[in-house]
């Protein structure tokens, strides 16, 4: 096991992870992992090549000739795929609904388990997704489960989503939300579910700085000292 400290934020999509994150990664001059972009790029190279969505075997295929680069930015990852910056693409909801289905494949998780952890470099990590806690990094100083109530998590995917110029409809987000959370919460591999040890949080009435600050104080001792 690595001494490298790792912080795993898990949570429902639109908790706040990211931001959370991001915000805890640059007080603490730690790397950062947005394990869903991961996700991400493997569905949009996967749709880039065609690949049957319902069919694993179709999927590994194509994921066999992916070269995914993950660049640190401070608006969030700069995703790479070959030589073209996906980054807007990354973020559609339409990239988001072909990650969840491509997420639900033990082969495609597996096969990126190595990238996942290779990013826990000193001085240390913070981590967000949905299985950090409890498959990629299940020794991790700290876990957090993130969670906020659907309509709250509309409200802010909409807001998002909006600041980059994309229009949606709230009550098809709600959908898509629940329907992801279903996916997300229901599959036979690595489903969301909080570690037994994580410390739960419910965003719905917190700001951002409310839950840094709690993630902060709750920090053992070991990761604070060093
Ligand atoms: O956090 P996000 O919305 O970018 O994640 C996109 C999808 O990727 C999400 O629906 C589920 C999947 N995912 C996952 O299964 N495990 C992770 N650790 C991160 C994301």
């Amino acid at each position: 096991m690595s001494s490298i400290p790792v912080i795993t934020i898990d949570g429902p999509s639109g908790a706040g992870k990211g931001t959370v994150a991001r915000q805890l990664a640059s007080e603490l001059g730690y790397h950062l992992l947005d394990s869903g972009a991961v996700y991400r790029a493997a569905a949009l190279h996967a749709l880039h090549c065609n690949a049957d969505l319902d069919d694993e075997r179709s999927v590994m295929n194509a994921l066999a000739s992916m070269h995914a680069r993950f660049e640190p930015h401070p608006d969030g990852v700069q995703v790479w795929l070959g030589d073209k910056n996906v980054t807007p693409d990354l973020r559609l909801e339409t990239t988001g609904n072909a990650a969840s289905k491509v997420a639900l494949m033990r082969r495609v998780r597996e096969s990126v388990l190595d990238e996942q952890r290779s990013f826990r470099q000193a001085p240390g990590l913070v981590a967000d997704g949905r299985d950090m806690g409890t498959i990629v990094f299940p020794d991790a100083q700290l876990k957090v489960f993130l969670s906020a109530s659907r309509e709250v998590r509309a409200k802010r995917r909409a807001k998002q989503l909006k600041d980059k110029g994309i229009e949606v409809i709230i009550s098809d987000l709600l959908q898509e939300i629940g329907a992801r959370d279903e996916r997300d919460s229901s599959r036979e591999h690595s489903p969301l579910v909080a570690a037994h040890d994580a410390l739960i949080i419910d965003s719905s009435e917190l700001s951002i700085g409310a839950v840094v600050e709690q993630i902060l104080s709750a920090l053992p001792r070991e990761v604070t000292a060093g």
